[in-house]
């Protein structure tokens, strides 16, 4: 080790390797965090820890438990999985993560279920990560954790590091106000958890308020201050800092624009049946409850209700991609947007149109791109999201084009983005369809001047200017001396 690595840390693995008809298939997980950071990882001098999940990553593995990624890349870096049991994934991912952290963040409290032993196995978990992590770490290094699995990592790192490592976390969900946070069982310590970071990083600055004001309401230890955005507890000092993630703007515009786009576009159009005059919109969702799709299609509903001249003009295909599955929550979402799309189409579709084309197929990232480049509306309604990449993808891959995004309030991105956007609450149908309607009505100047503010916000925030913020904030803090321990 000769210091300066960074060390990432997530609860996916930016690949996966699988069983498929007898031999070893490399696999992509859905989900914007990895995308991103393989870019980055693969730039930088870098190395990956993350939940080994595909039923062959331990066939790939040399004698460190590393695998070289990405598959026949000059550019590899070195994968390392934590392999964990069952009952451990029961706990830590579909237990504490996903039905306690992840609701709790959404401000969705009638899903938070704790059972027995969730929070043990997210403990236990936590420190086998924490013990990956000091394993690969040297003097000098940088480990930078990723999202709301790794609550507690950041405190079990401080007796487990060299005293010059940086730790710095990126929380890529929500963070809900004190009023909500409250209701999070094993809070406290999680709080504790968190404040062994160096630097916290959240999104937008909404985010920030709201952790800084958790930790001043549950923790009579730490000292706040809301200007700086420096926590002083215990063990050190705390960072906390917003810079929003975005995406690789130039590569998918790339993608969208390239000679195999158009040949990719007329592939898809028939295999979905799009009709060649349609005005066409695009939603592309994990099947998740926040992500408001069933408030979507009442929308479209809704839309051709009261404006009859569309019916047969306009179609949504709703691209839905299957999640966290074990968790009855999640199985009944899958359930309710196939029952709400049955439902619209079975009202007004005719012999050769549907208002909505529903499919679970997993399509590339490509396919999304010329989706995205093709459709008049770019449709992100969640009930509430961290950030949401779909609505920078859409805006990227419209590579100057003029389509119209139609996006929630209650995405973090929406506090960038907002005022180019046409604005709208999911669960206000009546409202929802209004903007709808505005964004197929939209004049076309309009419509371009709106895309071109996007474009210049998206690419302000993307994959590149994030990194700079997060790792030049890490440079800048050890110039100040930092870790304060
Ligand atoms: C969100 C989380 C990510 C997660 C992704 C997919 O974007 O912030 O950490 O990877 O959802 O969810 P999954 O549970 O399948 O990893």
């Amino acid at each position: 080790e000769d210091g300066g690595e960074v060390v990432v840390v997530s609860n996916r693995q930016p690949y996966r390797h699988e069983w498929r008809d007898g031999e070893i298939a490399v696999d992509r997980p859905t989900g914007g965090l990895t995308a991103g950071l393989d870019a980055v990882v693969r730039r930088i001098d870098g190395s990956w820890i993350a939940w080994g999940d595909g039923d062959a990553d331990r066939e790939v593995v040399d004698e460190d438990d590393c695998v070289a990624v990405p598959p026949d890349a000059d550019d590899q870096y070195p994968l390392r999985r934590v392999w964990l049991t069952d009952d451990q994934v029961d706990g830590y991912y579909y237990g504490f993560s996903n039905r306690v952290l992840w609701p709790v963040c959404h401000g969705a409290l009638t899903r938070v279920a704790e059972d027995s032993g969730a929070w043990d196995a997210y403990r236990g978990v936590n420190e086998r990560f924490a013990d990956a992590v000091a394993e690969r770490t040297g003097p000098g290094d940088v480990v930078w954790l990723q999202d709301y699995h790794f609550g507690l990592v950041p405190r079990l790192l401080r007796s487990r590091l060299p005293d010059d490592v940086v730790v710095t976390q990126f929380w890529h969900i929500p963070w809900p106000g004190w009023d909500t946070f409250r209701a999070c069982p094993h809070g406290e310590e999680l709080l504790r958890g968190l404040l062994g970071n160096d630097l916290l990083v959240v999104h937008v600055d909404r985010y920030r308020q709201n952790f800084l004001d958790c930790v001043a309401a549950a923790l009579p230890e730490a000292t706040v201050d809301r200007d700086s955005g420096r926590v002083r507890h215990a063990d050190g000092v705390t960072t906390v800092e917003a810079y929003p993630l975005g995406v690789d703007t130039e590569r998918i515009a790339e993608h969208a624009l390239s000679p195999a786009a158009s040949e990719r576009w007329d592939r898809l159009r028939s295999q979905y049946d799009l009709g060649d005059d349609v005005r066409l919109a695009v939603g592309v969702d994990r099947l998740d409850y926040t992500k408001g799709i069933t408030e979507r299609v009442d929308a479209v509903e809704r839309l051709l209700e009261r404006h009859p001249e569309l019916r047969g003009e306009f179609t949504l295909l709703q691209v839905g991609s299957e999640s966290r599955s074990r968790i009855p929550a999640y199985r009944e979402v899958q359930t309710d947007v196939v029952e709400a799309v049955t439902r619209v189409n079975g009202r007004f579709r005719t012999d050769d149109w549907r208002p909505v084309v529903y499919t679970t197929d997993r399509l590339t990232d490509e396919e999304l791109y010329t989706l995205f480049h093709n459709a008049d509306l770019g449709v992100v309604s969640p009930i509430r999201d961290g950030m949401n990449l779909v609505a920078q993808e859409y805006v990227a891959a419209q590579a100057g084009g003029d389509g119209v995004l139609v996006l929630s309030r209650q995405a973090g991105v929406h506090d960038l983005v907002g005022d180019s956007a046409v604005s709208i609450t999911p669960q206000d149908t009546d409202g929802f369809a209004d903007g709808l309607y505005e964004a197929l009505t939209m004049p076309e100047a309009e419509r371009r001047e709106r895309m071109a503010a996007l474009v210049r916000r998206c690419r302000a925030c993307d994959t590149e200017a994030w990194i700079d913020d997060v790792l030049g904030r890490v440079e800048h803090l050890r110039g100040d001396g930092v870790p304060e321990r």
